[in-house]
């Protein structure tokens, strides 16, 4: 790992954090608590580094939505020249409506339903990624249906080891459920060479999230790489070659990811086989741009744990309790002093905690947190277990905020519910 180039938006002055040129404690008066908190000249700084790391190849950087697709943030990257990935009909439909052009968009994901294909290609997306033989035939029928030629990507599984992955984060290695098993790609290749309803114009790999290591982005490319030699002998009309996403982002002491090595790994497999590069980051580019804000509510001493007890819990931030992920916490006006706390929110289970055992700022009710490096999958996996409304989104640019996406409302949570039932004779 590298140098630390990127910046951290988030910055004391006379002893209070802010974001960028605004308080956190403006925000949270304004927009209130529980609230996310994103920097747009972070986003735009992650972007351009990256970009500018891969300028020796024609290379396209699609951003991938999972990790957060709020339609403000999603803009900000827009308008850096940002192009998009897209792993559902909902994520399509959400790239679409933030204004990235369908031929900016590639759309994959393990189990897309035949409908989610078909709006994929009624759309015109540049790229539809295979993962299985079986969807193979959906995404032929489908586009035969159309009287379309479906543009595809392989997604292979290229069965790389990924050191140290939390479990639930590992997707590259043998017996994972995504990609094509790397042993069947030449025989669905070549389905798919022979058919006048597919154009297969690229391969793509995505070995693991949070890849602190970037020896997986070699072993991998290195495997695409002769898989590609081979297609192309066989025929398949390649453009593109996909290193997926995985760029780590820094959630502790973690060294930034060393782009320049990024690029020297992928780029001149790309260059020797013609290819132009695409990339999926998702975290990289997000996740250090955002904040959670919460409040404190209650400290309690119980069974010789010190609880600090915070308006925000796992229905806003999942991470610490699906992953044990560590997410920094700090006061927003620090009282001076420390202590060894549980951080939980007000949420019935046990497994709602965004911290255990931590030594951080001694907090009384009242105070307001940080989580940090909140910005990819903190909101985009924020549910409403226990009735809690979800909370708002916050953009600062500079000196300036704006609500982004407001918080749910009482009626948002029922606005589903049917009110007088229709029944229905079976
Ligand atoms: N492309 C594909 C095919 C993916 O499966 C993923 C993430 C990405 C790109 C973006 O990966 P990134 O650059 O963000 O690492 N919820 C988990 C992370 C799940 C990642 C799933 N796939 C977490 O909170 O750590």
């Amino acid at each position: 790992m590298g140098p630390r180039v990127l910046g951290r938006p988030y910055v004391r002055h006379d002893g209070a954090l802010w974001c960028e040129g605004v308080p956190l404690e403006v925000i949270a008066a304004g927009a209130g608590t529980p609230a996310y908190v994103y920097s747009a000249n972070a986003l735009r700084e992650r972007y351009r580094a990256l970009d500018t790391a891969l300028a020796g190849v024609p290379h396209r950087i699609h951003y991938s939505l999972k990790a957060n697709s709020s339609r403000g943030l999603l803009q900000v990257l827009r308008d850096e020249g940002c192009h998009a990935d897209v792993v559902s009909g909902g994520e399509l439909v959400r790239a679409m409506r933030a204004g990235f052009a369908p031929s900016e968009i590639i759309f994959g994901g393990v189990g897309k339903s035949r409908a989610e294909i078909r709006a994929g290609l009624q759309a015109g997306v540049k790229l539809l990624n295979i993962e299985s033989a079986a969807e193979l035939d959906v995404v032929e029928d489908e586009a035969r249906a159309l009287g379309v030629r479906a543009r595809i990507a392989f997604r292979v599984n290229p069965e790389v080891e990924v050191a140290n992955a939390h479990a639930y984060i590992a997707t590259g290695s043998r017996g994972h459920k995504f990609g094509i098993p790397w042993g069947d790609v030449l025989s669905v290749a070549n389905r798919a060479i022979a058919s006048k309803h597919l154009e297969l114009a690229g391969l793509d790999m995505h070995v693991g999230s949070q890849l602190l290591s970037l020896d997986p982005y070699r072993d991998g490319v290195e495997r695409l790489a002769g898989l590609a030699r081979t297609l192309q002998k066989a025929g398949a009309p390649l453009r593109y070659l996909d290193a997926g996403g995985g760029l780590p982002a820094r959630y502790g002491e973690e060294d930034a990811p060393d782009l320049e090595l990024f690029a020297s790994i992928i780029v001149p497999v790309a260059t020797s086989l013609g290819l132009e590069l695409i990339v999926e980051p998702g975290r990289f580019v997000v996740a250090e741009s955002g904040a959670l804000l919460t409040r404190v509510l209650y400290r309690k001493l119980s069974g010789g744990t010190d609880f600090v007890i915070c308006d925000a819990g796992m229905t806003e931030l999942l991470r610490p309790s699906h992953y044990d992920a560590y997410h920094a916490i700090e006061a927003v006006q620090p009282r001076g002093g420390q202590a060894t706390v549980d951080v939980v929110g007000p949420i019935c289970e046990t497994g709602d905690f965004l911290a255990r055992d931590r030594t951080m700022d001694d907090v009384q009710p009242g105070d307001l947190l940080a989580v940090h490096t909140t910005g990819a999958y903190g909101y985009a996996m924020s549910f409403t277990y226990n009735a809690r409304p979800r909370a708002p989104e916050v953009l600062v640019d500079g000196s300036r905020w704006s609500v982004i996406t407001r918080r749910e409302t009482y009626d948002d949570l029922v606005r589903l519910e049917t009110e007088t039932l229709e029944w229905q004779e079976a």
